[in-house]
């Protein structure tokens, strides 16, 4: 299969450019580089011993965009391109409605105008709200997204699902991703977030390696066995995987076709800091805080849609998620740059 991988330098993209290229798949990417660095294009190319084309294009670039979907047949378009800070998208709501909603409109208006007629979106668990019963199946219903970052996610599927109504032909594949982390496990490819880190897992790491001094646990008076939050944290690299099945099944296929990627089990903030613990073989020091606005207690989804569609079900362990993030943290204490 020919792909374009949208957002392919980001976290999730660059391990899923990886699980494509190893399974024999033809990618180009397009990214404006907003939150990653080209290095990233090299370290692919180390992991997988593939090349492939990478294009320095903002998405909502539609001559620009045009010009590359127009040079082969694709056969799909995976679109992770798009902003991702919940705390951002409050102060700048106006800039996460603009990238992620007009940059998704307009690689569709290329799309259609190409003839690609499937497109993979990551989508996000934030989609659900805050869950009215636990684990989240595809059938819940959304419901309302605490922060403008997951009012784009939401509109988003709107915009795919009507677009597919309208022509049927188009195959619509909406990922909702619950919590991913970890990375991969030659630790050259893994998640480097700008500035402190807002979530709990590279937060975590840094702390781990002295980059901070203790980890705030973000309210431990949750109807939840311990207190803490509950996730459902899937390793990347199953994640990864779950793309290529989805797009191995799929493509082609008319639909808007919905799935939660998830591992179908949570775990609290005092389970992960002691998996954490464990992996790095030191103690990380916590402090107690108040809740963190918008915080659900908990989360986590029923993943057996995808392993009865798509075949597909994540594999890697907490330990296993710890371990490689662990090893990405050590090998690059200050991200790509170090
Ligand atoms: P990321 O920031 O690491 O990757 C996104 C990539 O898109 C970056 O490389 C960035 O430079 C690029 N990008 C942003 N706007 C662009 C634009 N207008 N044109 C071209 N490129 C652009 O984030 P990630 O964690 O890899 O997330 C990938 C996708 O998955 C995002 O859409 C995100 O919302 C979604 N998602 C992420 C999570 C998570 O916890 N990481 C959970 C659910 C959904
Ligand atoms: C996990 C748990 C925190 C940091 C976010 C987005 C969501 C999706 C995934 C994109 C919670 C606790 C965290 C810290 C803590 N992204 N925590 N101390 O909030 O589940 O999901 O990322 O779509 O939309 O909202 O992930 O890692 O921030 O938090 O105690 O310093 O860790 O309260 O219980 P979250 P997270």
């Amino acid at each position: 299969m020919r792909v374009l991988v949208t957002g392919g330098t980001g976290y999730i993209g660059s391990h899923t450019v990886v699980e494509l290229l190893t399974a024999g798949h033809e990618v180009t990417i397009v990214d404006n580089l907003a939150n990653s660095s080209p290095i990233v294009v090299d370290r692919i190319s180390a992991i997988t011993g593939s090349s492939f084309d990478f294009h320095s294009i903002d998405v909502r670039d539609e001559a620009g965009l045009d010009d590359v979907v127009a040079t082969a047949a694709y056969d799909a378009v995976l679109h992770f391109a798009g902003l991702k800070s919940v705390a951002e998208s409050v102060e700048r709501p106006l800039e996460y409605f603009d990238n992620n909603v007009t940059g998704t409109i307009t690689l569709c208006r290329v799309l259609a105008r190409r003839g690609v007629r499937t497109i993979v979106f990551s989508s996000s668990a934030t989609v659900y709200g805050d869950p009215p019963s636990l684990p989240l199946t595809e059938a819940t219903p959304p419901g309302a997204p605490t922060n403008p970052y997951g009012r784009t996610k939401l509109v988003i599927e709107d915009i795919l699902t009507d677009l597919q109504r309208a022509d049927r032909r188009w195959s619509v594949i909406l990922l909702r991703y619950f919590n991913p982390v970890g990375a991969h496990e030659s630790g050259l490819v893994g998640e480097d977030p700008k500035g402190t880190p807002n979530n709990l897992m590279p937060y975590l790491a840094q702390v781990a390696v002295g980059k901070l001094d203790r980890l705030t646990i973000h309210g431990d008076d949750y109807a939840t066995p311990d207190g803490t939050g509950v996730r459902d944290y899937i390793h990347v690299v199953d994640l990864a995987a779950g793309h290529v099945a989805a797009l191995e099944k799929l493509v082609g296929v008319p639909g808007a076709h919905v799935y939660n990627l998830g591992t179908g089990s949570g775990t609290s903030v005092r389970e992960l800091v002691a998996a954490f613990e464990t992996a790095a073989g030191r103690t990380i020091p916590t402090v107690v805080g108040p809740r963190r606005p918008g915080d659900v207690a908990a989360n986590w989804c029923d993943a057996s849609k995808a392993a009865a569609e798509l075949g597909w079900v994540a594999t890697r362990t907490t330990a296993d998620m710890c371990r490689d993030m662990w090893r990405w943290q050590t090998q690059n204490p200050d991200g790509y740059e170090t």
